[in-house]
């Protein structure tokens, strides 16, 4: 019997546009002109790609990146990668960074009025398991001020990265907080045209992966394509 899940064909409006003037930095960032689709050769589709050996055993654990424990609450984030009929994207590289709890990224480019903690780097690393799984312990970020536009803050957010066979195959996008009040003024989220697809970004507060008395659980599953595709912004 063929799978019909394999016609499903993606939904207008899910992935931002490049050009989204309420986004400042996109209106000198988006390409003026069509793009030219360069096609992939063998050394790209056979080049170097990230294996276990390249994963160290803590890199998941964003708590224990300095000499002692960062302020802010402790959370998981897991979940899984799928592909469009929901199979599991296995051994798929996840980076993650985050602000701090404080609302502050540990980069001289960030020298906003708040505190670094000495304790947190904010960036992390795992690969998906044999069932697309993934699992980070980190701590719940700070929402930040930035100079898109008068009294701009970015909701709490955490950046995610993939990399899929080859170190080409990169996809980025950002995981959000439920109930957060900020999501209604971000540019950067509301340039999502799909509401649906927007929802896909907010992660669900998950009883299950909540550890009593240590950390609060959120899931957030990434699929990579088809009509339940999370939104990139590639
Ligand atoms: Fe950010």
């Amino acid at each position: 019997m063929v799978d019909s899940r394999q016609y499903r064909k993606p939904s207008a409006g899910i992935h931002p546009p490049y050009f989204y003037p309420s986004y400042v930095s996109s209106v000198k960032r988006a390409p003026m002109r069509p793009l030219i689709v360069i096609p992939q050769t063998l050394s790209e589709m056979t080049g170097p790609v990230f294996g276990h050996s390249d994963i160290g055993a803590t890199d998941a654990d964003l708590t224990n990146s300095g000499g002692g424990e960062p302020l802010g609450q402790r959370i998981i984030v897991s979940g899984r990668v799928l592909d469009e009929n929901a199979r599991p994207v296995r051994q798929a590289l996840i980076e993650v960074w985050q602000a701090n709890a404080a609302g502050r990224y540990l980069h001289k480019g960030d020298q906003h009025d708040a505190p670094l903690d000495p304790n947190f780097t904010g960036c992390g690393r795992a690969l998906t398991d044999e069932h697309g799984r993934y699992r980070f312990v980190t701590i719940k970020p700070g929402a930040y001020p930035w100079r898109n536009h008068r009294n701009a803050w970015r909701p709490m957010h955490i950046h995610f990265s993939l990399f899929g066979a080859g170190l080409l195959t990169r996809l980025v996008t950002q995981m959000y907080f439920p109930g957060d009040p900020l999501l209604t003024f971000d540019p950067i989220f509301q340039s999502i045209p799909d509401e649906a697809g927007r929802a896909r970004l907010i992660s669900a507060f998950d009883w299950e992966t909540t550890i009593p008395e240590q950390a609060l659980g959120y899931k957030f599953d990434l699929v990579l394509r088809g009509r339940e595709a999370i939104p990139m912004e590639n």
